[in-house]
């Protein structure tokens, strides 16, 4: 009899093991793709074997229902705030205050960012999550468990010397997901989160789950207790015991001997934190022995053995001398403050979004004006307020024609957003094919700005679908291209016909269909003909889509312009069937394959996701399972692993012939 209960518990292994390098080590070894397939397998085997479900399950992550409301929880311990240093001299009082009362014994610090989201604690019972809860007033938080429960770098099971245990930590919105988050937010005409600490708390604080799982947030914990107290003796140790256990910790931390070491840590990342992927708003500093942070106490808020140390804000003023407009991929026109330059954080500023109409209503704007700007979670600078009126100040009016194409412009009821309604407008097909061409959509690399405006600009590309037609006489007519360039874009041009139906769904650029929609879209009908063909009301039957979405859907496939876009896609090769259901078909059924080595002309993704769709499967080391060695260039290791366990080596022909066969 097949064992599915072994089945699952090896299955669940193997996905905790991939979250934790992916989401906590940020090293994933197998592909986005690969991942999804075991949790599919997981998810049918315990569709089958629903007595079988424990909430530990990485299938249970989204699988809480919306509440009512959140519940309140008192903590084990209250959660405190930190007092702030703002310059150096602060620090340096601090550091005498501690070294006072500790009455001349040796101490150590451990410094650490400060992370700019959401403080939360999480319980775990005989090593399994079990409960969430936000920091609230410090004594009494609200039960997030179920939202908390979305985020990829908690682990719900962990391994380590401690069962019963707490950890606290910061939940935070990266800075991509910021942006991402609030251009969706623009879209659809709803307001935009000031900062990601707000996003996250936001996104932490939804009723539905689902909500808190399409935000991406990540948890990196800096406290472990057990009984509500410190659990180990010293906190550098707690922190690493918390990496050991497979909890995200922040790797830029260190111990310092004395108060030098902290400032110059402090100077560091000062200088450093742009570089980071998410938000800090300055150092935080520890007293490391939780003996002698027991001895130094606290005080009402805030403890008298740890302070942070604050970064200035990174604002300034200047003067707004003009407005401009932006055309984007759906024709929305972006109002732009252009500045006179001015540095903030040592950046030069000179032009800032300000989104839409409304927004510099609401900021009671005017050309002329002083406004205070800000660099905050996202790299494009923003106007908070206006600080003082300019005395030759005059309002900005949105233009009543596209300023790049000189189409009619409409707003239309109850959008922020104002749009040019001429789909060839060149500024919209150029934003078109940069989305089209983007990572996470049709990841067609090399096909950047520079060479997009060209294409257009030229007109070797008038519609989305023109990239297909792209041939390397035409290519090497463009500036600064040589035949390996051109040769590289095409064959990234050529490979992106691999990718699966939900990439091509979100490439198509439907309004409120992004890459989740695409998904659910994919999998509740299989194809593209099948969602073009459907109605409003059958188009919802798809997970998260609304009427909205769906007439969006609707209208994009009966305009006769969209459907000659798909009618080229489809002629070009593109993926309009979804093969990814496929796996338990297919002529690779049942074997599995290792690659090594350059191939010829696959990347090694692509290997991979051609293995996948037709049912085979790919793994990262060369054992007895192995069906197959695809070797391409310098292959290393593995093929002298593949021939000392006689496994048949084949090439990226071999490989391709193979998949023919159906
Ligand atoms: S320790 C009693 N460590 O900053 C100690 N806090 O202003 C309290 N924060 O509420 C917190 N990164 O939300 C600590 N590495 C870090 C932190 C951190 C961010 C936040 C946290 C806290 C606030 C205090």
């Amino acid at each position: 009899m097949h064992d599915s209960a072994g089945e699952i518990t090896h299955l669940r292994d193997e996905l905790r093991r991939h979250e934790y390098l992916y989401y906590v080590l940020d090293s994933p070894e197998i592909s986005d793709a690969e991942y999804d397939a075991l949790m599919r397998r997981l998810q049918a085997l315990e569709a089958e074997h629903p007595e079988l479900i424990t909430p530990d399950s990485p299938t249970q992550r989204v699988g809480g229902k919306p509440r009512e409301g959140f519940v309140k929880v008192r903590h084990s311990s209250p959660m405190l705030s930190l007092d702030n240093a703002l310059n150096e001299g602060e620090l340096r009082d601090f550091d005498r205050r501690v070294s006072q009362l500790l009455g001349g014994a040796p101490y150590s610090y451990v410094v650490e960012l400060k992370m700019d989201g959401l403080s939360m604690a999480a319980m775990f019972r005989d090593c399994r999550f079990v409960q969430a809860i936000t920091r609230g007033d410090g004594v009494i938080g609200e039960d997030v468990t179920e939202n908390a429960r979305t985020i990829r770098s908690l682990p719900l099971r962990v391994q380590g010397a401690f069962r019963d245990f707490e950890v606290r930590g910061e939940a935070v919105m990266n800075r991509k997901a910021f942006e991402r988050l609030n251009a969706e937010r623009d879209e659809r005409g709803l307001s935009r989160f000031a900062n990601p600490r707000n996003a996250a708390a936001g996104s932490l604080r939804v009723l539905e789950p689902q909500i808190t799982a399409a935000r991406r947030l990540d948890y990196y914990t800096y406290f472990l207790l057990a009984g509500g107290r410190p659990a180990l003796e010293s906190h550098w140790e707690a922190l690493e015991e918390l990496a050991r256990m497979g909890f995200k910790v922040n790797p830029y931390r260190k111990r310092c001997a004395g108060v030098e070491e902290v400032l110059a840590f402090c100077a560091e990342w000062e200088g450093r934190r742009e570089s980071l992927p998410y938000e800090i708003d300055g150092i935080v500093v520890k007293v490391d022995s939780v003996n002698q942070q027991q001895q130094l106490g606290y005080r009402a808020k805030a403890p008298r053995w740890a302070i942070a140390f604050k970064y200035p804000a990174r604002q300034a003023v200047t003067a707004v001398e003009g407005i401009e407009v932006q055309v984007g991929r759906t024709g929305a026109l972006t109002p732009v403050a252009c500045l006179h330059p001015v540095e903030v954080s040592g950046v030069t500023v000179s032009r800032a979004t300000l989104h839409n109409e409304d927004e510099i209503e609401r900021l009671g704007l005017e050309i002329g004006d002083d406004v205070v700007v800000e660099r905050s979670g996202d790299v494009i600078p923003k106007v908070v307020r206006v600080s003082a009126q300019g005395s030759y100040r005059h309002k900005f009016h949105m233009p009543s024609h596209c300023p790049v194409c000189g189409g009619k412009v409409v707003r239309e009821e109850g959008e922020a957003a104002s749009r040019c309604i001429n789909t060839n407008c060149p500024a919209r097909l150029k934003e078109s094919i940069l989305h089209f061409a983007s990572r996470s959509v049709m990841n067609i690399d090399g096909m950047g700005d520079a060479l997009v405006d060209q294409l257009v600009d030229r007109g070797l590309v008038d519609s989305v679908a023109g990239i297909y037609d792209l041939t390397l006489e035409k290519l090497l007519t463009l500036e600064r291209m040589g035949k390996k360039s051109a040769g590289n874009i095409l064959r990234n041009i050529e490979n992106s016909k691999h990718n699966p139906l939900p990439r091509v769904l979100n490439a198509l650029g439907i309004r409120f269909v992004g890459e989740r929609t695409a998904v659910f879209l994919a999998e509740a009908f299989g194809s593209v003909d099948k969602i073009a063909a459907a109605g409003v009301e059958e188009l919802q039957r798809a997970e998260e889509v609304g009427p909205k979405v769906a007439v969006s859907i609707h209208q994009f496939f009966h305009e006769p312009h969209n459907r000659e876009l798909v009618d080229r896609l489809r002629a070009a090769g593109l993926q309009f069937e979804y093969s990814s259901t496929r796996p338990e078909g297919g002529p690779l059924k049942g074997l599995t394959f290792v690659i090594t080595g350059t191939l010829p002309t696959l990347s090694r993704e692509d290997a991979k996701k051609l293995i996948e769709t037709s049912g085979g499967k790919v793994a990262s080391t060369v054992s007895r399972k192995t069906s197959f060695v695809v070797a391409g260039e310098d292959p290393g290791s593995k093929l002298d692993k593949a021939q000392e366990l006689g496994i048949r080596v084949i090439s990226q022909d071999e490989l391709i012939e193979m998949l023919k066969k159906s």
